[in-house]
């Protein structure tokens, strides 16, 4: 498997959206300090640039997740890496690289739900609706995209293309 030669979403696509989310949520967030939490590892390239570019005070903790096969059918997510910055009465923005099923991201909400929040949102820079499992609906979605396998900037394939500065097609060798 390898990337597709031309992008699905060139580096100035994602700069250019990038740019009118963090417009919006600096609008959003007016008056309000946020606590941005990206969701390693896919979540860092994309929050690294939205970050720089929100226009209201922020604070930056970091989530890490794993999804696990529990004893009941649906299984269910642990936290590898946990915020360290407290939780409660804090407005959180959690930072998706893609929601696809949407598992991860509402199991991670959940869990974040219940150490009381002020508010909780969340912004993915990809969005896959066509595969959705779980109630999840984005607060701010970069780009909808059709059910293909993606990697670049930020996404991976085993571990590998984070490093790319587009969005790809993962397609046969
Ligand atoms: P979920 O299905 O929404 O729970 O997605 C969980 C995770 O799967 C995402 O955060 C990504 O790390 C990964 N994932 C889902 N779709 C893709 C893709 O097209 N490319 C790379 N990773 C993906």
């Amino acid at each position: 498997m390898k990337p597709s030669k031309e992008p699905l979403l060139t580096a100035l696509d994602i700069a250019t959206r990038t740019s009118e989310l963090a417009d919006t949520i600096s609008t959003d967030y007016t008056g309000r300090e946020l606590l941005l939490l990206p969701v390693l590892k896919g979540g860092l390239i994309f929050a690294a640039d939205l970050m720089r570019l929100i226009k209201v005070p922020l604070t930056l903790d970091f989530i890490r997740a794993r999804s696990y096969q529990g004893t009941r059918s649906q299984g269910g997510v642990e936290f590898l890496v946990h915020p360290t910055e407290p939780i409660e009465g804090r407005h959180l923005l959690i930072v998706e690289d893609i929601v696809d099923t949407g598992r991860t991201t509402a199991a991670i909400l959940d869990l974040l739900q219940a150490e009381k929040p002020a508010t909780i949102s969340l912004c993915t820079l990809l969005d896959k609706p066509a595969s959705r499992q779980a109630n999840v609906e984005p607060n701010y979605a970069g780009f909808q995209i059709a059910d293909h396998f993606v990697v670049g900037y930020g996404l991976d394939y085993n571990e590998r293309y984070r490093e790319l500065p587009a969005i790809h097609i993962l397609e046969e060798e």
